[in-house]
């Protein structure tokens, strides 16, 4: 993880937020080639699952009306518990004391639960996650308003409003990207648990008694999109959950699990939410959110299969999955180490890189000319200093799959080379080839 982390900083992928005031903890900015990954990331899940005919996407706004948060059970259940060391007044959260260390700097290293067992720390009480804020000038009791916890509430409220402008008919879904926030007790772990962060949500709305069928559906479908990226099947498993880890609202639930440096930790969850939501929102609301089947001539409140992956947890694993050191030939022969991001082409944040073998010849001119007719299409990159070799290393870090080197023989043939990140097999090709080349590695 430290290597990941320096390297997330060096390249420019992951900054702390708020860094030359000492940072703020749990929130993170993305730098450059980050932004691109998570973009890269967002857009493979929108066209998964929003470019097919039964899923509509939406965009619904942070702020909501507080009553949409008693209704989904937040106000009343949202919560963790919370102990404080009487000593060092380190906050804990209760169920999660086993993995902490004491925040006491004369005990560095000590477990808190040793702290526990010493009887250091006070009751546990209950804390609810939401960030409160108001809506208005006057800062009172009525004017209270929450920032979202999840979006999946966003879409349940406007489920009424799709059906009717959609004409979309049960089976379908409607799926959102959006910023949630939540006022984490302990954030660890880099990107894993953080105060703000992105989800990424799918609400499948279906027919009573046929939901089984469509939890299994998703839960193929979820894991499958992980793998489509190459993420490796022996990082990804399923966890049930089980008793009381099964949430308010959930009849059934899955958690897809990475296997990250620290352990197997959530991507995404996979739940059976019955009919709770539409129920409660028809409850609190006072509206019908019932559904009328033309097929089956019945009346019927639809149950609601979700998945709901974080943009930017699936994003520390993605880095985590691609990240690879190894020993690699020099140009010369030699083996020398090198650390690659082996990401799947579509999720490369820098497409393709161009590079000059010589500052001079004309060969800067054409790598120019050259990357400038492919930029308007792609993402990418010119660098003409240092060794060659030196600039296929700074691009295997930043995860780019292709470069193009424009050489001696360009000038003759308008051929160049173009090597390929992980093989680092290098072929010609021609000049008037590269767009075409690079159209057919990201259909
Ligand atoms: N609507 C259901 C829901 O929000 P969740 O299991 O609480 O379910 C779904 O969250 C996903 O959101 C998680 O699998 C995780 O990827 C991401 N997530 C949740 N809390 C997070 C946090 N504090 N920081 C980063 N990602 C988080």
């Amino acid at each position: 993880m430290d290597k990941l982390v320096s390297l997330c900083k060096r390249r420019g992928f992951i900054f702390q937020s708020s860094e030359i005031y000492g940072g703020l903890n749990g929130c993170w900015d993305y730098g450059p080639l980050g932004v691109e990954l998570l973009n890269n990331i967002k857009q493979a899940w929108w066209q998964a699952m929003t470019y097919r005919e039964d899923i509509e996407g939406i965009d619904a706004s942070i702020l909501m009306h507080p009553k949409v948060w008693e209704a989904s059970g937040h106000v009343e259940n949202f919560t963790d518990p919370m102990v404080d060391c009487k000593e060092c007044k380190a906050r804990f959260r209760a169920d999660q004391i086993e993995e902490m260390l004491c925040g006491s700097p004369a005990y560095k290293g000590r477990k808190a639960s040793r702290c526990a067992e010493e009887g250091k720390f006070t009751e546990a009480r209950q804390f609810n996650l939401m960030f409160k804020t108001f809506i208005g000038p006057v800062e009172n009791s009525g004017a209270v308003v929450y920032l979202r916890p999840e979006t999946a509430q966003g879409i349940y409220v406007n489920f009424l409003n799709v059906v009717s402008a959609s004409r979309q008919k049960i089976p379908f879904g409607i799926a959102q990207i959006g910023k949630a926030f939540r006022n984490e007790i302990n954030t660890k772990n880099f990107l894993f648990r953080t105060r703000e962060f992105e989800q990424m949500e799918m609400q499948f709305f279906v027919k009573p008694g046929t939901d089984e069928k469509w939890f299994e559906y998703w839960r193929s479908e979820r894991l499958q999109w992980f793998l489509n990226l190459w993420m490796v099947k022996e990082k990804l498993r399923f966890q049930r959950h089980e008793g009381k880890h099964l949430a308010h609202y959930a009849k059934d639930a899955y958690d897809i699990e990475f296997g990250f440096p620290f352990g197997f930790g959530e991507i995404e969850g996979i739940h059976n939410r019955t009919d709770y939501d539409l129920s409660r929102h028809q409850k609190y609301s006072g509206k019908n959110l019932t559904y009328f089947d033309e097929e089956s001539k019945e009346r019927y409140t639809p149950y609601i299969i979700e998945t709901s992956a974080g943009a930017s947890r699936s994003l520390m694993a993605f880095l985590v999955n691609a990240y690879v050191e190894e020993e690699a030939p020099t140009a010369e022969g030699k083996m020398e180490a090198r650390t690659v991001l082996r990401l799947h082409p579509s999720l490369a944040p820098i497409k393709a890189a161009f590079f000059p073998l010589v500052n001079r010849d004309g060969m800067p001119e054409i790598a120019r000319k050259i990357e400038q007719d492919i930029r308007p299409k792609f993402k990418v990159f010119y660098d003409d200093s240092g060794a060659v070799g030196r600039r296929y290393r700074r691009q295997d870090e930043a995860g780019t799959p292709f470069c193009f080197t424009i050489d001696s023989q360009t000038l003759q043939d308008q051929t160049v080379t173009v090597r390929d990140r992980d093989s680092m097999r290098q072929e010609r090709i021609s000049v008037d080839k590269i767009l075409s080349y690079l159209q057919g590695q990201f259909r």
